[in-house]
């Protein structure tokens, strides 16, 4: 096999490498089957335990109980933005938002379809480098509910942690969901691309709680309908059974490394060895992110120029380090560190940085 570079790419991203190996073995033949995962299916037996699996896994890696639904559903994060407030939102009725970048602005744009609202914060002033604390939103006590991205992908920004402000919590865990413990419990929604902490893309990961889901409305199309699709156990259509799968190892994998706390700690570290560089550089690098917002999943930075720092990413994937060019609207630099990625890869890439910086400082 060809030997591994390290892949900071913002998702898809790098696996766990042994949820690779077992998918390997598991494309071939499953549980002895004879038969492949891809191929098997997804009203048979063989998947009715892997889907079970993989939400027991999700229920035991979140420690969410039978209050809440976990469905595995299709349409990228980004169709949940549309969902959302289709289920739950009507002409009369207002969703409230904190925007904090680009993944809020397409969910407030969808939101504005389907009914009314109300921007509580913005931070476009200081061009996204931040998340509001507690405090700094106004409360939303009659919103249907208050929607917010717990990690910013493309900014590089992230909260500490849920904010009260009176009205049911939805949050946008795409990029940081199971990467620390983090209290799901407090929410109505969370829903999470699977594509960078929890296996590979065409999969979204929604846990609703059962008494939310009872106040959605009941006149949907079947597959626009969160209720359908509970009421289905997530099989309404044929699901991503190979996504699934790689969902429920991903989450095995997180439990295998001591679970959340575990996960966090060794997040935190990979983190640190990146800010540590930056705040170090005497302003050869420049931290996107205010330091009270800084996010453990996306480090994003400036260097002086936008040549420079096309030559850090072509000189970084020359030393084995690819995916490091921002995003395509924000430019910098961008290292997402998911759960995924080593500690050996953000010291190789803390090292490239002193050593890009020592020859073009
Ligand atoms: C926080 C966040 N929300 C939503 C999305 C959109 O996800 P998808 O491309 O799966 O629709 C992304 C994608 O990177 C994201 O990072």
């Amino acid at each position: 096999m060809d030997p591994r570079r390290f892949n900071f790419s913002s998702g898809p991203a790098v696996l766990p490498e042994p949820v690779l190996l077992q998918l390997r073995e598991e494309l071939w033949s499953i549980d002895g089957t004879g038969i492949g995962i891809a191929e098997h299916s997804h009203r048979g037996p063989l998947f009715d335990h892997v889907l079970a699996d993989a939400q027991w896994a999700v229920r035991e890696v979140s420690g969410l109980d039978d209050e809440w639904e976990v469905l595995f559903l299709q349409g990228g994060a980004t169709m949940h933005f549309a969902l959302i407030p289709m289920n739950f939102l009507g002409e009369r009725t207002t969703a409230a938002f904190a925007d904090t970048g680009t993944w809020t602005a397409k969910a407030i744009a969808e939101a504005k379809r389907y009914g009314k609202v109300d921007v509580l914060w913005s931070g476009k002033d200081t061009h996204w480098d931040r998340v509001p604390k507690q405090g700094d939103l106004p409360r939303c006590d009659g919103a249907r509910y208050f929607h917010y991205c717990s990690n910013n992908t493309i900014e590089g920004t992230q909260y500490a942690g849920p904010l009260d402000v009176g009205a049911p919590l939805v949050c946008d865990a795409s990029s940081d969901i199971f990467s620390r413990r983090y209290d799901l419990g407090l929410h109505a929604l969370v829903f999470a691309g699977s594509q960078k902490n929890i296996g590979m893309s065409g999969n979204v990961l929604v846990l609703v709680r059962r008494e939310f889901l009872a106040t959605a409305r009941e006149d949907l199309s079947p597959m626009l309908s969160y209720r359908a699709h509970a009421a289905a156990g997530s099989r309404l259509n044929t699901p991503n059974t190979l996504g699934i799968r790689a969902l429920g190892l991903c989450c095995r994998w997180i439990l295998d490394q001591g679970g959340v706390a575990a996960i966090e700690a060794r997040n935190e570290a990979k983190a640190q060895l990146l800010y540590h560089e930056i705040d170090m550089s005497g302003g050869f690098y420049r931290g996107c992110a205010h330091t009270t917002s800084r996010s453990r999943m996306n480090v994003t930075f400036r260097l002086a120029s936008e040549s420079l720092e096309q030559a850090f990413a072509a000189e970084a994937a020359r030393n084995d380090l690819d995916g490091l060019a921002g995003h395509r609207s924000f430019g910098g630099i961008r290292a997402s560190i998911y759960n995924a990625m080593p500690h050996a890869g953000c010291e190789a890439l803390a090292s490239f940085m002193r050593e890009f910086m020592r020859t073009r400082g």
